[in-house]
């Protein structure tokens, strides 16, 4: 049976540019099912990015209702909504976004210490959950480098690490690929598909990369901050 994760209906965002208003995202919707990967795909400046930090809780859109986990996300405090995220939402950078004071195994802890209120008390458990999660990238025998001591392709994967170690029900990834060269991002990508499909998570992930749209069950086409169209592929 299916069940719904992700839910948003009508989502607006503009941007003050001195006395004009810049629309970005003009009236947004969509669903996401749980274990469902989907492809975000759109010319530049289409409004990927901005979608992708709307649905993440890291920015708030003009007008529109979001659901995450069939929990409704409009009106809750900035405190709730960062609980929220950590607990049930995992995100991917372009450019990682680890912490660069923090080891590999630091960073993938953070969210364990957002989402649990007394995670102290549970800490040899919570560093038992972020070092197997390092394990599954293939970074056991990397916790203790800092982000600056990590190659890019392993960088992406502490990330991915950090973004699944909750278990989250939503895994958003923007261009996750966009800054490894080729033969890592292929490798990152698979571990990101691998990993979410085996945790049941669903995916929407932000490519300018048509084989990897291929790669997930469905693409969504972003036009001038409207979605355009959503397609089933083959995979
Ligand atoms: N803080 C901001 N202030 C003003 N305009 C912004 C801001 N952030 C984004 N924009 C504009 O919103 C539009 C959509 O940007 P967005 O980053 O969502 O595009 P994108 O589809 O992710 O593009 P890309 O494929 O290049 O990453 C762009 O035209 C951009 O210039
Ligand atoms: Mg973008």
């Amino acid at each position: 049976m299916s069940e719904l994760v992700l839910q948003a209906d009508a989502l607006r965002k503009s941007y003050r540019m001195g006395a004009s208003r810049l629309e970005v995202l003009k009236s947004v919707s969509l669903t996401l099912q749980r274990g469902e990967v989907c492809a975000l795909v759109g010319s530049s400046g289409s409004g990927k990015s901005t979608l992708l930090n709307l649905l993440g809780l890291l920015d708030r859109p003009d007008s529109g209702r979001l659901w995450i986990g069939g929990k409704e996300v409009q009106g809750v405090s900035n405190a709730a909504a960062a609980r929220l995220r950590a607990a049930r939402i995992g995100f991917v950078f372009q450019q990682f976004q680890l912490l660069p004071e923090l080891n590999a195994l630091e960073n993938v802890l953070m969210p364990r210490r957002l989402a649990s209120g007394n995670w102290w008390r549970r800490r040899n458990a919570e560093r038992e959950a972020a070092r197997s999660a390092l394990q599954r990238v293939g970074l056991a025998q990397r916790l203790t480098h800092k982000p600056n001591q990590l190659s890019g392709g392993e960088q992406q994967r502490v990330a991915i690490a950090r973004a699944l170690v909750c278990g989250p029900q939503v895994l958003l990834a923007d261009e996750p690929t966009g800054n490894i060269d080729c033969r890592n991002g292929d490798e990152v990508l698979s571990l990101l598909l691998h990993l979410s499909r085996e945790q049941g998570a669903a995916v929407l992930l932000a490519t300018h990369d048509p084989k990897v749209a291929q790669q997930c069950d469905r693409i969504l086409t972003m036009r001038d901050g409207l979605l355009v169209s959503s397609e089933l592929t083959q995979a």
